[in-house]
């Protein structure tokens, strides 16, 4: 039976594990990822917000920290990887337009303007016809809105086949396989069982399966929290070169309360998103879904139904219990986390990466990954106290 061994693997190849795989590498570790369809994750649907400050939410200044600081690397992670995979990653200097429909959404959304100016972040408050005059396909109904100049966004479809090509390049070992089995021997992670039987023993193990991740058999319990699967259904539209540019910059809007954001590319595609489901491991693309995206989308853009649809499609965020990812080492010797991402895989592949290469290659995770610690779930709130 084949065996192979490196100084790390990593279980799942999605971008989060590849930005590990890749960062890795550049250490001189040798590395393995173990995916049947490396590249292929949730950031496949996603629509590559990068937008830290407009989706900020109360009680989660250490992500913002973790997302600014994500943001703040993005221009120069996918300079590099371009460089390094020659393959574009669809990075887009844009900004974000936060926009709101109804005195409701208005008020809602100036409560975020007054959170964002308790933190001292930037962001301009606008009128209705101000948002308007930025972006004149909004409908003459919307209150007001919202700019962050900061905000911008990437394609993750791109970013994770070009991830892809620069492990291939960085001599990363891809072992097109699921994976059968953690292998654990003395209290410690040595390796992972392939289901076609292949055997990979490793240093180091990081866990990168996204709502998967604690699913993964031979995981003793309790090492790693729930990661529980956030569905979301994604419409894809084209912008016709006539209709150009149609959008300048992300919107993201609160129509009646409801949630929306639309993404123009500048290759003409507008990926509009996105439901929030609890409903398991379940990827169906549902007549209500589509319906309540396009129903909101066209009372914020009416010229929208214009365009056309090609492509419906839904994706798995991984939550994590307190909606925060896991990165660094478990409780099993040997074990490392880069998983429970939720909302912000796209966002957060830079920084994920750094850290914990930084802490696969040197043994120390650093500072701005600490609140992150898986361990953080196992701890009683005693030792919590204490820290
Ligand atoms: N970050 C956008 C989403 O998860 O829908």
């Amino acid at each position: 039976m084949l065996r192979t061994h490196t100084d790390v693997l990593v279980v799942g190849g999605g971008i989060i594990g590849l930005a590990v795989a890749w960062r890795t590498a550049q250490r001189g570790l040798s590395v393995a990822v173990l995916d049947p369809d490396p590249g292929h994750g949730a950031a496949q649907v996603a629509a590559g917000m990068l937008a830290p400050v407009t989706e900020l939410q109360y009680g989660e200044e250490p992500l913002l920290r973790l997302g600014m600081a994500s943001n703040a690397r993005y221009a120069d992670f996918a300079a590099e990887l371009e460089q390094a995979s020659g393959l574009p990653t669809g990075y887009r200097a844009c900004g974000t337009l936060a926009v709101a429909l109804d005195s409701d959404d208005r008020t809602e959304l100036q409560e975020l303007y007054a959170f964002h100016q308790r933190l001292g972040l930037t962001s301009r408050w606008l009128t209705g016809r101000e948002a308007r005059r930025l972006e004149p396909m909004l409908a003459p109904s919307v209150r007001g809105g919202l700019q962050v100049e900061d905000d911008h966004q990437v394609d993750g479809r791109r970013v994770g086949a070009a991830l892809l090509e620069a492990c291939r390049r960085a001599g990363v070992e891809l072992v097109r396989a699921r994976a059968g089995r953690l292998t654990v021997e003395q209290d410690r992670a040595t390796g992972a069982v392939a289901e076609d039987g292949r055997q990979l023993t490793a240093d180091q193990v990081v866990v990168a399966a996204g709502s998967h991740s604690h699913l993964l058999p031979g995981l003793p319990e309790g090492v790693l929290p729930p990661v529980r699967p956030v569905k979301g259904q994604v419409l894809r539209l084209r912008i016709p070169p006539v209709y150009a540019p149609f959008l300048s910059r992300n919107i993201r809007a609160v129509v009646r309360g409801c949630h929306i954001y639309l993404v123009p590319r500048a290759d003409g595609e507008l990926v509009v998103g996105a439901t929030m489901e609890e409903l398991g491991h379940d990827t169906t693309v549902t007549a209500g879904g589509v319906y309540e995206l396009l129903r909101d989308a066209h009372e914020l853009i009416p010229g929208i139904t214009e365009l056309p649809l090609v492509e419906t499609s839904a994706g798995l965020r991984p939550g994590s219990p307190d909606n925060a990812p896991l990165l660094g080492p478990t409780g099993l010797d040997g074990l490392v986390a880069a998983t429970g991402h939720f909302r912000n895989g796209v966002l957060l592949a830079p920084v994920t990466g750094d850290l914990v290469a930084e802490y696969l290659a040197a043994g120390r995770l650093p500072e701005l990954g600490v609140p992150f610690l898986p361990t953080r779930f196992t701890r009683s709130a005693a030792q919590e106290a204490l820290r």
